[in-house]
């Protein structure tokens, strides 16, 4: 039994690809980890402020010299972290918008930065701190990027790969549902993702 969080990032509701091949990436994970839970996670529908000095303030003053307004960016930002430490496994949903992911994504990943907890320096530089986790990355793009001319703008998998590492997150899969808008490939390109899905 494992615990699953499985983070949302889509624009364009229960038409999503990425939200699709997360659940179908679940699915397998819960036929192999029987009784495994999953938590949820829409960052679209969430309030995750962008950083701002008012909210990094927040990570590194004491709790009692903060206003309101930072103590609820701070307890937003500790409930982010406890949630991740708890998942054993984290699904990611990861839809190329504007050749990344969407901002939702990126404030999550500001939010979970922290030094010192997620993340820190020893002797030989930086120490991830999330460790032991597997996670899975359900990235859905228009183009294709995993091959051919597009490859040179493969920033996506590329950039989870290497900053979740940093934070100690080092085992890492993405399954791509890819050209989705490509005439030729579209037909086929949602089934090829579903296909490609192996848990390990
Ligand atoms: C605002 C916006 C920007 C997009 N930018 C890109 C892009 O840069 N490259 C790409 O291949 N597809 C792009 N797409 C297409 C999406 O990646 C595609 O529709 C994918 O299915 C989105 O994932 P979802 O279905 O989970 O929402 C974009 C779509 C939208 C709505």
């Amino acid at each position: 039994m494992k615990n699953i969080l499985h983070l949302k990032s889509s624009i364009q509701g229960a038409t999503s690809y990425s939200v699709k091949l997360g659940h179908a990436i679940i699915e397998e994970i819960q036929e192999k980890y029987l009784n495994s839970t999953v938590e949820e996670l829409n960052l679209v529908d969430i309030e995750i402020p962008h950083l701002k000095p008012e909210v990094l303030r927040t990570f590194f003053i004491p709790n009692d010299q903060l206003t309101e307004e930072e103590k609820k960016s701070i307890l937003l930002s500790d409930h982010l972290v406890k949630q991740l430490f708890a998942a054993d496994i984290i699904v990611i949903g990861a839809p190329l918008i504007n050749f990344t992911i969407h901002s939702a994504l990126k404030a999550w990943i500001d939010h979970i930065t922290r030094a010192g907890i997620t993340f820190g320096y020893g002797e030989n530089g930086p120490i991830g701190k999330v460790t032991g986790k597997k996670v899975y990355v359900a990235m859905s793009s228009g183009g294709v990027y995993s091959e051919g001319p597009g490859k040179a703008n493969d920033f996506v998998a590329p950039y989870l790969k290497a900053f979740l590492g940093f934070l100690g997150m080092t085992d890492l899969t993405v399954f791509r549902a890819e050209g989705l808008k490509v005439p030729g490939v579209k037909d086929y390109a949602f089934e090829k993702a579903i296909k490609s899905i192996k848990i390990d």
